[in-house]
């Protein structure tokens, strides 16, 4: 744990409310190394967290009270009874909803919190899920009620969907509860079943590059929605319970088969991915990467012209293999790369991104961190 962003939550608490807190909790972002918009089509995901995390100081109140206080903004105070989804719909909209959807389980009490963090907002690195993950885990912590974390995720997803808006699956709050250190996490959405992958890019002379390209996504507002549902349409039509059931999209609607397409050569990229690291073939994960790529990019069209430069100047560079993350429609993009090139790489892609106009991207490598829980 990073007892300095703990420290630091703990002070800010203090400094504020003139008390100590009752505990610290926190929650990491995350990078999904390959599986991307198949978790609603019930599918497999491969995420690791990122050591850049979200804290939560927290101490107990009696009234029904919930305040939120952020770096130098403090939020007005919300009534646990009055919240309805939809307002408010700033920052505070992600922490309301989780206090909002634990009051239905009985936690009414209200709250202090008091958030900081270092996970960058509206990088696709799931920021918005670990303050939700840290909320949720301090609320719980506070009101001395275990859950499991498979609960935990699905109350943070009822947070996002229907107070939030977003309709957004389970990878992001699945992996900020659940990924470990020097892991990635291979979880099948449908069963829920995980299993911890061993994951040292490192001993293979790699680095996992993370190139956030500072382009802003909002998942309420983008295209998310409709590629949700375009796949529910298309599993409807074949008779199955989600995409993941199909292994090909011929015989769809023209305008279904490239969404499909993508899911099922996706779910697929994924479980040759987890064979190639038990199998210790680390370099042969790249061009899967790509792959993953051209296939959000072409057939999804969940990309935009940063994240495409971000992945085509990091191969042209040297990189074995580079994709978009999470969302897409701006965000990060992560690339596989030769830990002996991966300044030159790093300069390339700030070059091209110099040559086509856009704003300095922000790059660091990401190392698979701990998982979200109490710090103190
Ligand atoms: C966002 C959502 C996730 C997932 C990814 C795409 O990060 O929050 O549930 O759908 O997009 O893989």
């Amino acid at each position: 744990m990073n007892s300095t962003g703990s420290n630091n939550a703990a002070e800010a608490f203090q400094r504020l409310h003139g008390v100590a807190p009752t505990g610290v909790w926190s929650a990491p972002g995350r990078v999904n190394l390959i599986g991307e918009h198949t978790d609603y089509n019930d599918g497999f995901v491969l995420p690791f967290a990122i050591p850049q995390r979200t804290w939560v100081a927290a101490a107990p109140r009696e009234d029904g009270v919930l305040t939120l206080a952020s770096g130098s903004a403090t939020a007005p105070p919300l009534r646990l009874a009055d919240l309805e989804p939809g307002s408010p719909r700033d920052w505070t909209a992600y922490p309301a909803g989780v206090a909002w959807v634990l009051r239905q389980q009985g936690i009414t009490g209200g709250a202090d919190l008091v958030i900081t963090g270092d996970v960058p907002h509206g990088s696709g690195l799931s920021s918005s899920h670990s303050l939700e993950v840290a909320t949720a885990l301090a609320l719980l912590g506070l009101a001395e009620r275990e859950a499991s974390t498979s609960d935990v995720a699905k109350w943070v997803q009822q947070a996002e969907n229907d107070f939030v808006g977003a309709p957004t699956g389970l990878l992001d709050q699945t992996a900020s509860l659940c990924c470990t250190e020097a892991h990635v996490l291979f979880l099948d959405v449908r069963t829920g079943r995980q299993e911890q992958v061993p994951f040292d890019a490192a001993r293979h002379g790699l680095e996992v590059l993370v190139i956030d390209t500072r382009v802003s996504h909002s998942l309420v507002e983008s295209g998310y929605a409709e590629r949700r549902a375009g796949c529910e349409e298309a599993a409807r039509l074949r008779n199955v319970p989600a995409v993941r059931d199909l292994d090909t999209e011929a015989g769809l609607p023209e305008r279904l088969q490239p969404l499909v397409r993508h899911v099922v050569t996706e779910n697929a990229r994924v479980l040759k991915t987890v064979e190639l690291l038990r199998q210790d073939r680390y370099e042969e994960i790249g061009p899967l990467l790509s792959a993953s790529h051209a296939s959000l990019r072409d057939d999804y069209r969940v990309s935009c012209a940063e994240l495409d430069v971000a992945a085509q100047a990091a191969e042209d560079a040297g990189a074995l293999g580079a994709r978009m993350i999470g969302g897409g429609f701006g965000g990060s993009a992560i690339a596989l790369v030769p830990a002996r090139i991966r300044a030159d790489v790093e300069r390339c892609v700030a070059e091209a991104f110099a040559r086509h106009g856009f704003a300095a991207p922000r790059m660091f490598t990401a190392v698979p961190a701990a998982g979200a829980g109490r710090d103190r």
